[in-house]
């Protein structure tokens, strides 16, 4: 099986999926990694592990339309089987979505369905909520809402900043999202409209 993940900036979550696929041998082939911004520093993560990497710039397109095509073609190239976005900050469009359904997963820094969208930290900070976390989901057009594939809930504590929260929620992101992409490469989740399962791995 193939994979390919989309990064815009730090790569954390890149780099766990990368070192989870070491560490445990994964049968894949890590055919790219693709940002789109030429400063991301994930991609330096990405040729420490010896992946390919490209940049395709969103700003270098005149429409959404033209970035989306241009970046579907690129993944086509690399026939991926899953898409990992980590950390892509572009808003993908109805018909890229629809091109690569079941095969797209995103992590989202929050309990979905609370807070969708950006800025989830702050957004829970300011409501008040005790509790917060990561959910890795399927890309559907339907924005942070396709079905959950996995959650993590962590307490917001007194005191707690923007920092110390997303640190917590970070930790908690590198542990539940490269499972979940070993068992879409690996064929074992089942979807049923929103509702999933993830089957055990059998060795
Ligand atoms: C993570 O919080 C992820 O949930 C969100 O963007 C951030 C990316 O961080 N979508 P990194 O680039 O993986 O370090």
């Amino acid at each position: 099986k193939n994979l390919v993940l989309l990064i815009s900036g730090r790569g954390s979550n890149l780099q766990s999926i990368l070192q989870a696929q070491r560490e445990q041998g994964w049968e894949v082939d890590v055919r790219g990694v693709i940002s789109n911004r030429a400063d991301a520093a994930g991609l330096e993560v990405a040729r420490a592990f010896g992946v390919p990497t490209q940049v395709i710039a969103h700003n270098d397109f005149a429409s959404r339309e033209a970035f989306d095509q241009a970046l579907a073609e690129a993944i086509e190239a690399l026939q991926p089987d899953v898409i990992a976005l980590c950390g892509f900050m572009r808003v993908l469009g109805a018909s890229f979505v629809e091109r690569f359904a079941g095969c797209l997963v995103n992590i989202h820094p929050s309990l979905l369905p609370a807070f969708s969208g950006l800025h989830t930290h702050a957004r829970a900070l300011q409501e008040g909520v005790k509790w917060h976390g990561a959910t890795v989901h399927l890309v559907s057009s339907a924005l942070d809402h396709g079905p959950i594939l996995a959650q993590a809930a962590v307490p917001v504590l007194d005191g707690d900043t923007l920092e110390t929260l997303a640190a917590r929620v970070l930790l908690e992101e590198h542990r539940i999202y490269p499972p979940v992409v070993r068992a879409l490469l690996e064929g074992r989740v089942q979807i049923d409209g929103l509702r999933t399962r993830i089957l055990p791995a059998t060795e």
